[in-house]
């Protein structure tokens, strides 16, 4: 969560800083400031609002200087006002920071600072403490200062007596750096470091850099020089725009047949999975007992699509745990469990500390991750990058249908480590999993037929969503997206265990999305269908192409899938669903890629 953003250079630092903030701006909009620092001394321009209304205030302030900081901020500690928008001012000290400082009250009271803090935040708190140690020496102060925090932290840092520098340091929380033409950049995520070059580094955990016109230089926490372990961005730099799309999320939608290609064409050799690359051996595959997929949000709703594959065509227990509560649990995992943990960004923290938690108790561990080099990809022993691009829109699809493709991959290497299938088997279902672009193209070019069937959902106020088995596992995630971009109250319910009980929240008022994609379920599924239909509720049924439909003239609502073999058709549905969410907040005129009190990247527990 937050934006940060640094340069140092010989070009304007606020243009730069402006357009890097609104690159970032996804991690987090209720406020975003700017720092410049020259050797007149540090001007902050800061508000509430969004990158926009900083942009504005910018003209009238006009602060100038090639070497500043900058930050878009998610709200943890204080409310949302200026006072509490980043960079925050200590002494001779400027900083931004992204994540949590636990520990901020004792240090309040340790270092006297009640009455002398400008803010809410556990941020200037920080800044306050760098000031106490700073003697002209700013390696020392950080390193002095990081010893006395707890928490997550990626900081930045400008000092007023070292015009032309910007140092950083961070914990969990991401920074990536690179060089620029005439000097150094430092962001939280590349999308803001690609227009100026596709060399980049993460930042290690406990060390320092400092960037100047010379470039960068790093050291660890006991001063020794570190090396740089230098990346390259490995997709289409030209991906990180709009494409002329209106919204990044209609865009990313877009994107899943070519991006899906991309995640599993260079994963299979000769007809088969292959994880060669990737350095995963068959024999974690073969010989696990048992999987626990951790995860959050999108990325847990994929597990619970893994999990139905994997019980289903390999034969092991599959648990799905929700990151969050994973420790809380007393979690039984151990040498014999493999877990996977799936993430979209590979910094969600209650994912990363469930994945180090697994990893003493000794399980053996694949991640599946989109952001190279992230916190998640670096902390778990292999790690299958999905090859969706940058996926910039708060409401994750493509990193989704993505995580899938992997799922489905991970299930077929594991069939064929443990000898499970004959040949045929095996080229069938390779051959359906490369079916999936083409028949994700299908549904995508039915776009507009889809948005007409959203009118029934504009004005609703609650909306169901009913499915069996994988029909179920589908609509929890097209749920999530309905409830997070239209902000309609929307619920996917096992369709079976509405008569239990939430059977008496259906009315006339209250429009029902089914999908029914999976032959064994078919005839329970459409009695449930019945059932919410007497009570009145309209109904929007997503069903295969080639399906009967009983009196079809009695259906309003109708959407007509692509044909896969029934454990595949998780991805036309999908993208049915994140059509018709994308649809319905376009309607309501909302901010689809920035929906309210959210953020792209979690990164507090
Ligand atoms: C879904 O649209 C959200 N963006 C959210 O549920 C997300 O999937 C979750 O926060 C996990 O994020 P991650 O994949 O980056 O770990």
């Amino acid at each position: 969560m937050c934006g940060i953003i640094g340069y140092t250079g010989k070009d304007d630092a606020k243009e730069i800083m402006l357009d890097a903030l609104e690159l970032l701006e996804y991690r987090g909009y209720d406020s975003a400031g700017i720092a410049l620092l020259n050797e007149n001394g540090t001007q902050i321009v800061k508000r509430a609002g969004r990158v926009k209304d900083l942009r504005n205030l910018c003209k009238e302030k006009k602060p100038v200087g090639c070497c500043g900081i900058g930050h878009t901020r998610w709200a943890t500690h204080g409310g949302v006002c200026d006072e509490n928008a980043h960079p925050h001012r200590f002494g001779r000290i400027t900083l931004i920071h992204n994540g949590i400082i636990e520990n901020y009250r004792e240090l309040t009271e340790k270092y006297a600072l009640e009455g002398k803090l400008a803010s809410e935040t556990d941020s200037e708190v920080v800044a306050a403490v760098l000031e106490h140690f700073y003697e002209g020496d700013p390696y020392s102060a950080i390193r002095k200062t990081v010893l006395k925090l707890k928490g997550t932290f990626a900081l930045a840092i400008m000092f007023d007596d070292q015009p032309g520098k910007i140092y950083a340091v961070r914990n969990v929380s991401p920074i990536v750096a690179a060089v620029t033409e005439d000097g150094a950049i430092l962001s939280s995520d590349v999308a803001a470091i690609v227009p100026f070059t596709t060399d980049y580094f993460v930042v290690p955990e406990f060390h320092v850099i400092c960037l100047s016109t010379d470039g960068i230089e790093m050291f660890d926490l006991s001063g020794d020089k570190a090396e740089i372990d230098w990346l390259k961005v490995d997709w289409d730099v030209s991906r990180s725009g709009k494409g002329g799309y209106p919204f990044y999320m209609e865009k990313e939608i877009m994107e899943q047949p070519q991006v899906i290609k991309e995640t599993i064409l260079p994963r299979i050799r000769d007809g088969k999975p292959d994880f060669g690359k990737e350095g995963i051996p068959d024999e974690i595959l073969r010989d696990c007992k048992r999987i626990c997929v951790i995860a959050c949000g999108t990325a847990m709703h994929a597990g619970l699509v893994g999990k139905s594959l994997i019980q289903a065509m390999i034969g092991i227990h599959v648990d799905v745990v929700m990151a969050s509560e994973f420790m809380y649990n007393d979690p039984v995992v151990d040498k014999d469990t493999l877990v996977i943990a799936i993430s979209q960004s590979g910094e969600t923290i209650d994912t990363l500390e469930a994945l180090k938690f697994a990893r003493k108790c000794g399980s053996p561990s694949i991640s599946i991750v989109n952001v190279k080099g992230a916190s998640i990809a670096r902390a778990s022993e292999y790690v299958i990058y999905t090859n969706a691009g940058p996926e910039i829109a708060v409401a994750s699809t493509k990193a989704y249908t993505t995580q899938l493709a992997v799922l489905y991959l991970i299930t077929a290497r594991m069939a064929v480590a443990r000898k499970l299938w004959s040949d045929e088997q095996l080229t069938a279902f390779i051959d359906e999993l490369c079916r999936v672009p083409e028949v994700m193209e299908a549904v995508l070019a039915k776009k507009e037929e889809i948005h007409r069937l959203t009118g029934t959902i504009l004005n609703a106020k609650d909306v169901f969503m009913i499915g069996r088995g994988l029909d179920y596992s589908i609509l929890l995630e097209g749920s999530l997206k309905l409830k997070e971009i239209s902000y309609i109250h929307s619920e996917a319910y096992a369709s079976g265990e509405l008569k239990h009980g939430t059977i008496a929240l259906i009315t006339e008022d209250t429009p029902v999305i089914a999908v029914v994609t999976q032959e064994k379920l078919k005839s329970k599924e459409f009695s449930n269908i019945r059932e919410v239909q007497s009570r009145g509720a309209r109904v929007l049924l997503l069903l295969k192409e080639n399906e009967e439909l009983e009196e079809s003239g009695q259906w309003s609502s109708v959407f007509r899938l692509p044909v896969m073999e029934d454990p595949f058709m998780v991805m036309p549905a999908s993208v049915a669903l994140q059509l018709i969410a994308y649809y319905v907040s376009l309607d309501k005129g909302l901010d689809v890629d920035k929906p309210r009190n959210l953020a792209k990247v979690v990164t507090v527990e």
